[in-house]
């Protein structure tokens, strides 16, 4: 871990304990009193496997889908069956992997879901664009879902090569599309690939929004140390130049500024499986967040489904939270949305953000990374590079250690972060 990683987290957490993940873990999970609780689903099937993809997933076989399925459905309700009822969720997030690959099967897990939740705020999905024909769009469309994403990551044949995918055909997209519509249109690019230009990352933006999506996702490439991809990440200066020219375009299209790396043409369009409160998270590699705990499933398919099979919970990992660790969790996911309103920290700690932190949010006011703005506390331009900036090195120091390990042992004894 880097010294800045370090001192920033001694500093905020008020304690230089670092986070310490144990093998012990709740086989009944405290989630009935959680409010705005999500959900998220993993399914680690893909087609092919790209060199610089971190996510946890393998390649796609019928048999081994159908049997994770079996599993993941008896997962849903080992916890859902844990609480008396139906709890309310806000919204259900199908990750990967490429989880459209179940469109057969994606009703049938939202039944399983749907037997112990109310979800009020939609379901979304992520698609290979290989996965973008009306045929598999209608049957997500006639299993609930309503908001899609789509893995682009460029049009530009140069940077599809630098990837190792391969090319989209923007037109058969666009036409499927508009046969079958979703509320929300989400396209993920991948930017500061080699020597991209702005007149490229320009070009996929337009493109994006021509073929009919309504969001964007666009993630800056990070280089995981424990990919095999040789792709070389962008320096810290042009990456900079990069994202302001990208974040100044987006404006003067209009566009609506919903999380750090995510904007959309109205703001009805949301895509968003990380700026909750809490969440519960089914199947290999998915991860739970709720009040005082972080708990981490196992990231190998068979040892899954041999819990699971064994009727116990398939976690492998769990952090118990002390109090200042949760809120600087909790403000570092709330600040990726752009906006902290004060009082939804207040209402979830019992204590005024001003109060916890006011040194902090003076210093941020001060160096101009924050402004205040109708009872929230809102990122500027300078905020999002710095924040961004934050995030590569959290990215390094934390999930980059810890896919690491995940990925080589499927149940370790403990790590510490
Ligand atoms: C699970 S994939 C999306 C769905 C589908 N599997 C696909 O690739 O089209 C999630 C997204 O993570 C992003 N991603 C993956 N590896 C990345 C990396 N090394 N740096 C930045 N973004 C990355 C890509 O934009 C990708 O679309
Ligand atoms: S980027 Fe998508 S398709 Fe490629 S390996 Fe990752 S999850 Fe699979």
């Amino acid at each position: 871990m880097s010294i800045v990683t370090f001192l920033t987290r001694a500093w905020l957490t008020r304690s230089i304990r670092p986070f310490t993940f144990t093998d012990e873990y709740d086989e009944v999970l405290p989630y009935s009193d959680c409010s705005r609780l999500g959900l998220y689903v993993h399914i680690p099937f893909c087609r092919s496997v790209c060199d610089f993809c971190p996510y946890c997933k393998e390649l796609y076989s019928e048999e081994k889908m159908n049997k994770y399925i079996d599993a993941l459905i008896k997962e849903i309700h080992f916890v859902g069956g844990q609480h008396e009822g139906k709890k309310t969720v806000t919204s259900l997030y199908f990750g990967g992997g490429t989880p459209a690959l179940a469109a057969d099967r994606i009703g049938e897990i939202i039944s399983a879901l749907s037997e112990h939740f109310d979800i009020t705020d939609g379901i979304g999905i992520e698609l290979h664009p290989t996965n973008v024909k009306p045929d598999v769009l209608k049957k997500l469309k006639d299993a609930g879902v309503d908001k899609i994403s789509i893995g682009i990551q460029s049009f530009l044949e140069k940077y599809i090569k630098t990837l190792g995918r391969t090319g989209v055909d923007a037109d058969a997209l666009k036409k499927a599309l508009s046969e079958v519509r979703f509320q929300t249109v989400s396209a993920d690019l991948i930017f500061a690939l080699p020597d991209q230009t702005f007149e490229d990352l320009k070009y996929d933006i337009d493109k994006v929004f021509d073929i009919g999506a309504n969001h964007v996702a666009a993630y800056p490439f990070i280089d995981f140390t424990f990919t095999k991809s040789n792709v070389k990440a962008m320096s810290k200066k042009k990456k900079r130049a990069l994202m302001d020219q990208m974040t100044r375009y987006f404006e003067e299209k209009g566009c609506y500024r919903s999380s750090i790396w995510t904007f959309s043409t109205d703001s009805d369009a949301k895509y968003s499986s990380m700026t909750r409160d809490n969440f519960l998270g089914f199947g290999c590699s998915a991860t739970t967040l709720l009040k005082d705990q972080f708990k981490i499933n196992t990231f190998f398919v068979d040892e899954y489904c041999r819990r699971i099979e064994n009727k116990t919970l398939p976690t492998s990992l769990t952090l118990r939270f002390r109090k200042r660790q949760r809120m600087v969790y909790y403000l570092f996911w709330t600040a990726y949305g752009t906006r902290v309103p004060v009082k939804d920290f207040e209402e979830f700690f019992g204590v005024p953000l001003k109060k916890a932190y006011g040194f902090e949010i003076w210093v941020a006011k001060l160096l101009g990374f924050i402004k205040e703005e109708d009872g929230a506390l809102v990122m500027t331009l300078k905020g999002a590079f710095y924040y961004h900036y934050y995030e590569n090195f959290y990215t390094l120091a934390y999930i980059d250690k810890m896919w690491g390990l995940m990925r080589k042992e499927a149940f370790p004894k403990s790590m510490i972060l």
